[in-house]
């Protein structure tokens, strides 16, 4: 009789082996590339709280979108940094507003060799950085700001947006918009909701890539972390709203809500693999401390294993670059 019985090793036993065990499969289709797009620069100006990334001119948008179609990743999902806010976010639903200025120009750039998305949430557009428009009182709105969202979505829609990221954490926002949508034929539009978006940290970063007004925090509205089952209950109700892709956000924190959700639904789930976690890994290798391609592949790895069918990363590109040549 062998001893041990069991040789699990077997499996890890040469390169060749490991790939044609692989259980998790990376594609650069999986993948989607955010992009932040500035309104009134000349140059594009580099995001010093995340290195690598950058806040882009129209022009140099156009060029990195086109370079994203030539990589074969799966999308890209724009951000607008506009010149200027006001209280109820004018510039997010104006057609001459950033955002959807660049989304017409990026649609017509790539065509359909990618999918085209665009960030429906009115704090980048906001004087006071919430995601939603306020009270009298200071507080968010809930139902004043799906009337926003509406808006928006009609003007994301029009522009040639074809999948839009519900990123507000607003009660019944999925339906506002689906039914805002439909009435105008957007029946094609899809619905991305940011389902399980949970407050914190993570998003530092990001607050400079945008330029960020807010001061306080989004803790009424976003999730609260130490949360689980209430990021199935936020999904649950997104899919019944009609959202087309459920996501949870930020991605290797919340790999156990992600499991949950991808158990949970049966429309596709994806991840935000967020500025935070972006920084924290080019800090690290920035000093030498870890091997930053095989960390980013680790977590993006890690990410799919837990159930997203596709992930929004800053490296979408970069990463689709590696699989390419065999990982
Ligand atoms: C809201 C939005 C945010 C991010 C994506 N959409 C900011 C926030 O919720 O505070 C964060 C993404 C990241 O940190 O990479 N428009």
């Amino acid at each position: 009789m062998s001893f041990p019985a069991r040789r699990p090793r077997r499996l890890r036993s040469s390169a060749a082996v490991r790939r044609l065990m692989a259980e998790t499969h990376l594609v650069p289709s999986q993948l989607v590339l955010p992009m932040f797009v500035r309104e009134g620069i000349a140059d594009p100006q580099p995001i010093t709280s995340m290195p690598g990334q950058e806040q882009h001119t129209l022009d140099s948008l156009r060029r990195a979108a086109a370079e994203a179609a030539e990589a074969g990743i799966g999308g890209l999902m724009l951000f607008g940094v506009p010149a200027v806010r006001d209280a109820v976010g004018s510039g997010a639903d104006d057609p001459e507003g950033i955002l959807n200025v660049a989304t017409a120009a990026v649609a017509e750039e790539v065509g359909d060799a990618l999918v085209v998305q665009t960030d429906l949430c009115l704090d980048e557009f906001t004087d006071h950085g919430h995601c939603g428009v306020l009270t009298p009182g200071g507080a968010v709105d809930n139902d004043r700001t799906l009337e926003r969202y509406r808006a928006m979505g009609l003007a994301q829609a029009r522009a040639g947006s074809h999948l839009l990221g519900l990123s507000g954490m607003m009660d019944g926002q999925v339906e506002a918009v689906r039914d805002a949508l439909d009435a105008e034929g957007f029946t094609d539009t899809l619905i991305l909701a940011y389902s399980a978006k949970y407050a914190g940290a993570f998003y530092g970063p990001f607050r400079e890539a945008v330029d960020s007004q807010l001061t306080g925090d989004r803790r009424t509205y976003q999730m609260d972390p130490p949360n689980a089952r209430e990021g199935l209950v936020e999904a649950l109700l997104d899919v019944e709203e009609g959202a087309d892709v459920v996501m949870v956000k930020p991605a290797l924190p919340y790999l156990d809500v992600l499991a949950d959700v991808r158990q949970a639904v049966d429309v596709p789930v994806w991840a935000y693999q967020v500025s935070g976690e972006y920084s924290m890994v080019e800090a690290a290798a920035g000093n030498g401390w870890i091997d930053r391609r095989a960390t980013i592949l680790d977590s993006l790895m890690a990410i799919r294993r837990a159930g997203a069918d596709a992930i929004l990363t800053y490296w979408a590109v970069e990463a689709a670059g590696w699989i390419r040549s065999g990982l």
